[in-house]
């Protein structure tokens, strides 16, 4: 038997042994088209390369695409399990050419695949065309041999394939498969074509056209091709079965569906365990590719589908969670081609987990009322919609959960009703919310909320993507379009997703750049505003942007990688601060901007140098370490179970991100709530450089810090300084401590022997400094003007001078600056008759000094006319001789 990778293998081998690049699976988050809910066919990730607007290296390429059909246009979730055919998650095998070969090749590549490598009979297959193209009808002829009853002319839209209202489009072939007779159903175009006999395989679509308005169509630069293969009915096919739940990947799914709750896969529960197995595919793809459960967006398509898948494990009995428990059989059977399943299999294990635990009390609940209502109505009348509205906002029932437990009694729930109750519940909030404090400055926000939803935000995934501008507001005021710099200053858009992160949790918001063609705006900044709508404000406007435009959201990467370095760097420094100084240490505000971080912490005293080192050593261990960097989540309770580090007196929702570093025994060494961008790896931060450590508050620590290129161009800085002072005192940069110690010292030593060299001259060499001791009023005196001499060495001089005249009166004027000091010493025994005090008084007036001050022994004063200090001692002199 073939198996379903065996065919996907020889699909994408086949091609590239014809020249095809093998090219990856695009995200089932479309990021170039945002008016798409989900990539569902294998040409979105390529709609450019068919229109000539990007190149790619090569001109032919092969895929095997994931796609999502649930929400948005192409909705078949509704179907799951009732029908063979459809899914909410399939797989797309499709061969292009981007002006490469055209039709003739394109059939006979895919001749080729399913007669000789698939082994199909040739008998049980035929093909359609449109009926315009008479050139495909000819060649299926030549080229496959086909008999003409077996090429079927189709004039409708059927073969005609267009991506969308707008985008590449070209008529198309299909090839079918003959079950044969056995099987009721009519060839394709017949009135009974719905049967199971004939089964669409492979449609070939002959890439010509651009439909640029619905009355617009322009010739592609060059005919090209785009084929689609849905990889579960070829399969089908090839294993013999009728039903794409018969194959052995879809079988294998089901089984472990039937095993988990120990149940017949064939028996009563039959369909719960197909949508059990399509839904376990649809949400671990979506969650794999960062979509995430909410209530909002592609999120609410998520969770609509989990609980419909929920539901139908609790119509089969289980008790306990069972989705989750299913994650490895699906990454055992996809995990190969798919690697992004099993590198997020501990993200889509818990979200299911999580989600499932969460319904599930709801659930009950929302059943037994359902129940009760249902009991109520008479038979086949509508659900109410008020009942409808209530599962919802109440049980979290989403409409078509409801309308799938109706299903099975021919019910329908009163649409009307049901959109009524919602409005009405839309038009309260509103209201509460204009009572609301944050109504004055915040009501643009609102409206424009109200009207165009909540942005969708991709910035985990993905640096750049298309969004279609909902909103533009120039001072405040909604306009239509902008157009150019000089009318505008600042600009505020709206787009319906974005890459962009909005500033949040101490992150500050991305930078880049928005384009639609030439046209652009300059993204300075961008905000969240009323929770979940995504403001990017600009400047540099350049063309015109309107509303409705889809335009090119393109990140500042640089910058947005310094961010991520810093963030991831915030949560390592908090853990090892935590360490280092204890578990009193919380976070008490932070920034993470893209040159730096500051982090704030309660901290009673100041880091020692020593703190300092060891957490820096310790952030950079945990750098060197590489350890992956990993984002779950869980309810806040959970995570604060595990040991998060979360923000007391913050409010978080339902489900919290919870953001893991490195390893410490059997828990993380860093967890975190964190609804912020990182590294992948630790060793992406680079390297770490605390900078700055400084107090903010009473018991609040600020740190500051620099990591990757910033920290390196600070280490040179510093080393650059470090080669320039070495040189200036000659030495090597390993001597420079000592050297710097000793000169220190050195000048120290020298100061004080300048001194005392200075005061042994003032008082040893009196006949070259001043006049000897005189005799006045019968005591000696002796009084000295020093130019130079500084004004606290005055007084261990008059100390020594009244020393070695044993009995007398002292008086030393020194000038600096032009400005007098003096002092008046007087020995002990002549302290009861003459006071130190007055004399520096009388001394003091003459330079134009007040007063002066000290003990009847020793007085010191001052006085701005430093020329005048020969007067000063004259003055001294006259008031002792009084
Ligand atoms: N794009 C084509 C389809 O989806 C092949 O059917």
């Amino acid at each position: 038997m073939q198996t379903v990778n065996d065919i996907r293998s020889t699909f994408l081998n086949f091609f590239a042994r014809n020249g095809h690049e093998k090219v990856a699976s695009s995200p089932l988050v479309p990021r170039n088209d945002p008016t798409l809910m989900f990539v569902n066919a294998g040409m979105v990730q390529f709609k450019n390369v068919f229109t000539g607007a990007e190149a790619r290296p090569y001109s032919r390429a092969v895929t095997a695409q994931k796609c999502v059909r649930a929400g948005g246009k192409h909705n078949d979730l509704e179907n799951v399990g009732h029908t063979a055919r459809h899914h909410t998650f399939f797989e797309m095998l499709g061969n292009f050419s981007f002006g490469d070969y055209f039709k003739e090749t394109a059939i006979d590549l895919a001749w080729t695949l399913i007669t000789k490598e698939f082994g199909l009979p040739k008998e049980r297959l035929l093909a359609t065309v449109y009926s315009e193209d008479e050139e495909a009808a000819a060649l299926w002829k030549k080229v496959a041999g086909l008999p003409d009853d077996r090429i079927i002319r189709i004039s409708t839209s059927d073969n005609f394939w267009a991506m969308g209202d707008t985008g590449p489009c070209g008529p198309c072939s299909e090839i079918f498969f003959d079950h044969g007779p056995g099987i009721p159903g009519g060839p394709p175009g017949s009135p009974d074509e719905d049967g199971d006999r004939f089964i669409e395989i492979w449609n070939l679509v002959f890439m010509q056209f651009e439909q640029l308005a619905a009355d617009r169509r322009v010739d592609l630069p060059r005919p090209s091709i785009d084929t689609g293969m849905g990889l579960e009915r070829v399969a089908a096919v090839l294993q013999g079965k009728h039903d794409n739940y018969d194959i052995d990947l879809m079988r294998a799914l089901i089984e472990a569906s039937a095993e988990a709750t120990n149940s017949d896969p064939d028996g009563p529960h039959k369909i719960s365990h197909r949508v059990i197995a399509d839904h376990l595919r649809a949400t671990s793809f979506l969650i794999a590719d960062g979509v995430l459960p909410s209530n909002e967006g592609r999120g609410y398509v998520l969770r609509r589908i989990m609980r419909r898948a929920m539901r139908h494990a609790h119509m089969i009995g289980a008790r306990d969670p069972v989705m989750w428990t299913l994650v490895s059989t699906l990454v055992g059977q996809m995990g190969g081609a798919y690697p992004e399943l099993g590198r997020a299999q501990a993200l889509i294990s818990e979200t299911l987990k999580l989600e499932e635990t969460r319904f599930k009390t709801t659930l009950d609940r929302g059943l037994k009322l359902l129940d009760e209502e249902t009991a109520r109505l008479a038979q086949g009348s509508d659900l109410p919609g008020e009942v409808a509205f209530k599962l919802y906002d109440t049980y979290g029932f989403p409409l078509d959960l409801t309308q799938d437990v109706l299903r099975g009694q021919g019910r329908v729930v009163d649409q009307p009703g049901f959109d009524a109750a919602m409005e009405r519940q839309r038009a309260e909030a509103r209201k509460s919310w204009a009572g609301s404090g944050e109504a004055a400055t915040e009501s643009v926000w609102f409206e424009i909320r109200d009207s165009v939803g909540a942005t969708e935000f991709l910035g985990y995934q993905t640096e750049e993507a298309e969004g279609v501008v909902q909103s533009i507001i120039v001072d405040g005021i909604p306009v239509d379009e902008i157009t150019n710099w000089d009318e505008y200053g600042e600009v505020a858009v709206v787009v319906n997703q974005t890459p962009f992160y909005g500033e949040s949790g101490g992150q500050v918001g991305d930078a880049g750049f928005m384009y639609k063609g030439d046209a652009q705006i300059e993204i300075t900044t961008t905000q969240k505003k009323v929770n979940d709508l995504w403001v990017h404000f600009g400047r540099g406007i350049k063309g015109t942007i309107a509303v409705g435009d889809t335009v090119d959201l393109k990140v500042d990467s640089v910058r947005r990688t310094a961010i991520r370095a810093n963030h991831s760097a915030t949560h390592l420094l908090h853990e090892a601060l935590r360490r280092r100084l204890g578990d009193h240490v919380t976070q008490k505000g932070s920034l993470v901007a893209p040159d730096r971080l500051r982090f704030d912490i309660s901290q009673p005293r100041p880091l020692t140098t020593e703190d300092i080192a060891v957490v820096e050593a310790e952030v950079n261990g945990r750098i060197r370490e590489n350890a992956e960097v990993t984002t779950r989540l869980m309810t806040p309770d959970e995570a604060i179970e595990e040991g998060a580090m979360a923000l007391f007196g913050e409010k978080y929702g339902d489900t919290v991100r919870v953001v893991s570093m490195g390893r410490d025994g059997n828990r993380a060494y860093s967890l975190e709530l964190c609804g912020g961008t990182h590294v992948g790896r630790t060793g992406d931060i680079g390297l770490f450089k605390l900078v700055g450590e400084s107090a903010v508050a009473a018991g609040v620590r600020r740190i500051e810090a620099l990591t990757g290129a910033d920290a390196v161009a600070h280490t040179a800085l510093q080393e650059k300084l470090l080669a320039e002072a070495a040189m200036a005192a000659k030495a090597t940069a390993g001597e420079l401590p000592a050297r710097v110690t000793a000169l220190v010292e050195d000048r120290r030593r020298l100061e004080r022997e300048v001194s005392d060299l200075r005061r042994k001259l003032a008082s040893g060499g009196g006949a070259a400094q001043g006049a000897e001791a005189k005799e006045i009023a019968g005591v000696k005196f002796a009084g000295r003007v020093l130019e130079d001499m500084p004004a606290k060495d005055l007084k261990p001089m008059a100390d020594e001078l009244k020393k070695s005249l044993g009995s007398g009166i002292v008086a030393l004027v020194a000038v600096n600056d032009g400005k007098a000091s003096l002092v008046v010493g007087v020995t002990d025994d002549l302290a009861g008759r003459f006071s130190a005090v007055d004399l520096v008084r009388a001394g003091s007036q003459a330079v134009g000094g007040k007063g002066g001050g000290g003990r009847p022994d020793m007085a010191q004063a001052g006085g701005p006319d430093g020329d005048r200090a020969a007067d000063a001692l004259a003055a001294i002199e006259g008031a002792l001789a009084g």
